[in-house]
């Protein structure tokens, strides 16, 4: 059935569909963007055979909620891009003023929205390469990485990247030490994949049972959420770091809160925050 093609978003179902999906993901739709609602969820009412907005919004809201179509809504109005050691200063950071911290110590490290795993993978690179550079010192990182999307982290969980995604930000050097060659696409190579972990997590849920960090990337998620929600996520996150822990944010972030829990600091053109004391 081709239900969806002159179907229109009313605007009490756009209200509607702004509350679900702060609720379910914190994220925030403001004025004017039905366009972003019907173009990405189109396909999504034509394939489960919603004649409206109003039906498919309904069934979001149920008690009963069809877990798999929540997923598919969620999926579908998540913005998932990202690309290999974005911000290089946050990597030159952490094998600069980082690692050296914690020679002979197994750090923990959270990439949390890591997407389809550029961000962790790349950090999981830096690691190799610092451990490469200092062979005397015992260094390892156990990377945890998180995402709302079950379609980004498969794709992460198979670390086989074509196209854009197997290009943008990485070089051929980086690309011969750390990929190896699948058909006309390229795969992490396992020493790399070994030291990443891929959950399903919610930020705005409880980050419990993750346990603490001496290290978070935390980049370019919060710039979809409410003040109050990014207020309550930099404070859960302070609460994730072990004492004197870091944390990473996107290059144009500054959510409320930042002050009250991190000292920020500023080395080789990149800023990274230190949980106070
Ligand atoms: C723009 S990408 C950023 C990826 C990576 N951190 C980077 O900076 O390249 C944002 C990611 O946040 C995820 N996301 C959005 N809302 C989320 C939530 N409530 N909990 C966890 N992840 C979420 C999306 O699925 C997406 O993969």
């Amino acid at each position: 059935m081709m239900a969806s093609a002159n179907i229109s978003l009313q605007p009490a179902d756009y209200v509607a569909f702004q509350s679900f999906l702060e609720q379910s993901c914190g994220i925030v739709l403001g004025a004017g963007k039905e366009y972003l609602v019907t173009s990405r969820l189109a396909k999504i009412l034509r394939d489960n055979g919603f004649t409206s907005y109003q039906a498919l919004i309904q069934a979001l809201q149920s008690q009963h909620a069809h877990l798999p179509l929540r997923s598919q809504v969620i999926d579908a109005m998540t913005t998932n891009e990202t690309f290999w050691f974005r911000d290089i200063a946050h990597f030159k950071i952490l094998s600069e003023v980082i690692y050296p911290e914690f020679v002979n110590r197994r750090l923990k490290i959270w990439s949390a929205a890591c997407s389809s795993g550029q961000e962790p993978y790349s950090i999981s690179m830096s690691m190799a390469d610092y451990k490469a550079s200092k062979p005397s010192g015992l260094i390892e990182a156990d990377i945890i990485a998180t995402d709302i999307s079950q379609t980004v982290l498969d794709e992460a969980k198979a670390g086989v990247y074509c196209g854009l995604s197997a290009s943008r930000g990485v070089d051929h050097t980086s690309v011969a030490k750390f990929f190896d060659k699948k058909d006309s696409c390229i795969q992490i190579k396992p020493a790399i994949k070994q030291r990443v972990s891929f959950r399903e997590m919610n930020l705005t849920q409880s980050y419990a049972s993750l346990g603490k960090f001496d290290v978070i990337f935390c980049r370019n998620v919060l710039i979809y959420f409410s003040a109050e929600m990014k207020f309550d996520i930099v404070q859960r996150l302070a609460d994730s770091l072990n004492p004197g822990g870091f944390l990473f944010l996107g290059s144009t972030e500054a959510p409320p809160g930042l002050k009250d829990f991190f000292e920020m600091r500023s080395v080789s053109g990149g800023i990274y925050y230190q949980k106070r004391a």
